[in-house]
């Protein structure tokens, strides 16, 4: 590495003052910038000769200038030979920068669009730590600063973190690669009536000056450091398990979340004992762009999983998951992702029928098949490589991955091997790969490998056609097939419908469950006239559900059909919930519907309320431009 491809400190502030605003421009890529980069993860600037393995983290949470100013001591682990070690950044502010205590020059990359910049510190071989002190940008990508309007107690500000999948870096300076692991210990500051809660150990009461303290001492990538600020309450489920939320929804929470403990056991029976102590899930406020967040030990979770009825807890199920399947067994790069959330999906669904039964959780496989191949349909047209589970995100925006493809084609795969093998091979291979990887990182060829060895036959391997599941587009054909009775007797009410306009008795949909719902919406026929639609939503009342799930599967035939009156129930949906998953078919929905204005008009009140993650997509999508 030249030096000049780097400038020294003093300059390098200039540089960072001008890229507070950074431009959205896309700038392509240096040369320099390219060879900077390890060439394991095209996501991070770090380098192998000199990685980081604990981080003492020091911070002031600073709502009235919505700022964090902190310090990052990180401990690290160099090799012979290394002259320099390599953080990543985004829209950080830099103070100071010290090795060993002692004031170090350092350098910064010019900015790029998805990877902010490369900070180079100069080492020697002996360094042990380095010293970061630094504050947060206005442009702080992970973080949410929410005024007291935006939470459901509407009293005091809120401040959340999403790090996931290369945010980690606009919050605090790290190696924001899913192959770095460190344990961290932190201090924080915050609002005296306000509490503070991290992916590690957590208070279960206020504190009394607003200083909060806490340890990981299970080694996370970055992507999983987390942190939230708010004026919330903790409630237990059972010893080891609670729900912390704003104290107007915490018993609402616990009584949603109840089977917590359940499915905590169900999952250790299933693929061996869980391993980072406390379970606890945070109720985050309505513009959390994510259904949940595996933070480790303090899922993230979107209030628009409260039904009231507990049928949208597959959710919980699905984060609890990745405290194996992503957090213990990591994804070595975001190309790799499917390892992190189809292993995820297929252990959600196995924790599911082990809580609830085959019968429930062969609806919600049955829901996840059909969206897959709507889904791969689409994007078969439009982004056909992103259809590949091995995905290829250089040069990109990781976030581009995130599809059904990683989880549903991904869990598919995973379901195909679990038929033809059996699931008591398959359960043993699973339980051998987790325990045996654990707090390890895993590429798409390793697993590959260990698959080979460990689980399949020539025959199989061949029979099953995995490397076409893995390396080509689309979805092969001999994806598994779910059956579902249940769904079957909705298939006939709805046939019947459309066939004779009778409406399904009631004594029947009294005891359909959301997914029976969700079937039955979301197989509507195209041809379903205004007519048909005023019938259903008056015998069954769904523009007015309070279940997210169903009022953003209504939207789908109600805005396609031009059903006027569910116009206002989608602006105040669209206005109140942040949830990126709702509100990109919503979005697509009206301008499929030619409904463009509309959709414009309701963004332009929306948008300052949604988090960074869900304005990008949606400013893409509707072609947004300030
Ligand atoms: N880890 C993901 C969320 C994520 C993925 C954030 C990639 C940023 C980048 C989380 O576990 C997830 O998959 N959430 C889903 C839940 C669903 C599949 C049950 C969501 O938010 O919808
Ligand atoms: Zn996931």
């Amino acid at each position: 590495m030249s030096m000049r491809s780097f400038l020294p400190g003093i300059l390098a502030l200039a540089i960072v003052s001008c890229t507070n605003n950074p431009s959205k421009e896309k700038q392509t890529m240096s040369p320099t910038e390219e060879a900077m980069k390890t060439g394991q993860d095209p996501h991070s600037y770090a380098k192998a000769d000199a990685k980081v393995s604990h981080l003492n983290w020091i911070a002031d949470v600073d709502f009235d200038n919505k700022k964090i100013k902190a310090v990052a001591n990180w401990t690290i682990e160099t090799q012979s030979g290394a002259t320099d070690i390599y953080f990543d950044i985004y829209d950080l502010q830099i103070d100071s920068v010290l090795v060993d205590g002692a004031n170090t020059n350092y350098a910064l990359s010019p900015f790029d669009e998805h990877l902010g910049q490369g900070l180079r510190i100069p080492i020697s071989e002996s360094a042990k730590q380095v010293s970061i002190y630094y504050s947060t940008g206005d442009d702080a990508r992970a973080l949410q600063w929410l005024d007291p309007g935006q939470t459901a107690d509407k009293s005091h500000p809120f401040l959340f973190t999403q790090s996931q999948a290369i945010l980690a870096r606009s919050w605090v300076p790290t190696q924001d690669s899913p192959g770095i692991r460190f344990t961290y210990d932190a201090k924080v500051n915050v609002p005296k009536d306000m509490m503070a809660l991290m992916s590690a150990s957590n208070p279960m009461e206020l504190s009394d000056d607003g200083s909060y303290k806490f340890e990981m001492p299970q080694a996370i990538p970055s992507y999983l450091l987390a942190m939230a600020v708010g004026n919330v309450r903790f409630e237990a489920i059972s010893d080891r398990t609670g729900v912390y939320a704003e104290p107007s929804l915490l018993d609402t929470s616990a009584y949603e979340f109840a089977d917590l403990e359940k499915m905590v056991q169900a999952a250790e029976a299933l693929y061996g004992p869980y391993a980072w102590g406390r379970y606890d899930l945070i109720v985050l406020p309505p513009s959390f762009p994510f259904g949940g967040m595996e933070n480790p030990r303090l899922t993230f979770a979107t209030p628009t999983i409260l039904a009231g009825d507990r049928s949208l807890v597959s959710l919980v199920a699905h984060e609890l998951a990745h405290s194996w399947s992503g957090n213990l067994v990591t994804n070595a790069t975001w190309d790799d992702f499917w390892l992190n959330e189809g292993f995820t999906v297929y252990f959600e669904q196995r924790i599911m029928e082990a809580v609830y039964g085959r019968e429930y959780s062969e609806m919600l496989a049955s829901l996840t098949r059909a969206g897959l191949l709507e889904a791969a349909a689409e994007m078969l047209e439009e982004m056909p490589n992103d259809t590949k589970l091995k995905l290829d995100l250089e040069g990109r925006n990781p976030d581009d991955g995130v599809t059904s493809i990683p989880y549903d084609k991904g869990y598919f795969f995973l379901r195909l091997m679990e038929e033809t093998v059996g699931r008591e091979r398959f359960d043993d291979f699973l339980k051998n790969y987790f325990q045996g990887h654990k707090f390890q990182v895993m590429t798409t060829e390793e697993f590959l490998a260990y698959l080979k060895e460990n689980l399949l036959s020539e025959e199989e391997y061949a029979q099953i056609r995995v490397d076409e599941w893995i390396y080509e587009t689309g979805i092969p054909d001999n994806l598994p097939v779910v059956e579902s009775d249940r769904f079957k007797k909705v298939d006939a009410a709805l046939a019947s419908f459309m066939e004779t306009g009778k409406l399904p008795a009631s004594e029947q949909t009294e005891a359909w469950t959301t997914h029976e719902w969700l079937h039955f919406i979301n197989s509507l026929p195209e041809t379903i006239n205004l007519e048909q639609l005023t019938a259903l939503d008056e015998a069954y009342g769904l523009s007015q559900s309070g279940n997210s799930e169903i009022s953003a599967a209504w939207f789908q035939p109600t805005i396609a059909a031009g059903y006027e009156a569910v116009y206002p129930k989608v602006e105040s949906f669209l206005t109140s919930v942040g949830r990126r998953k709702f509100l990109t078919p919503t979005y697509k929905a009206l301008l499929g519907a030619k409904q463009d204005q509309l959709a414009r008009d309701i963004y332009a009140k929306a948008r300052p309320n949604y988090h960074a993650v869900s304005r990008e997509t949606m400013d893409d999508l509707l072609g947004w431009e300030g």
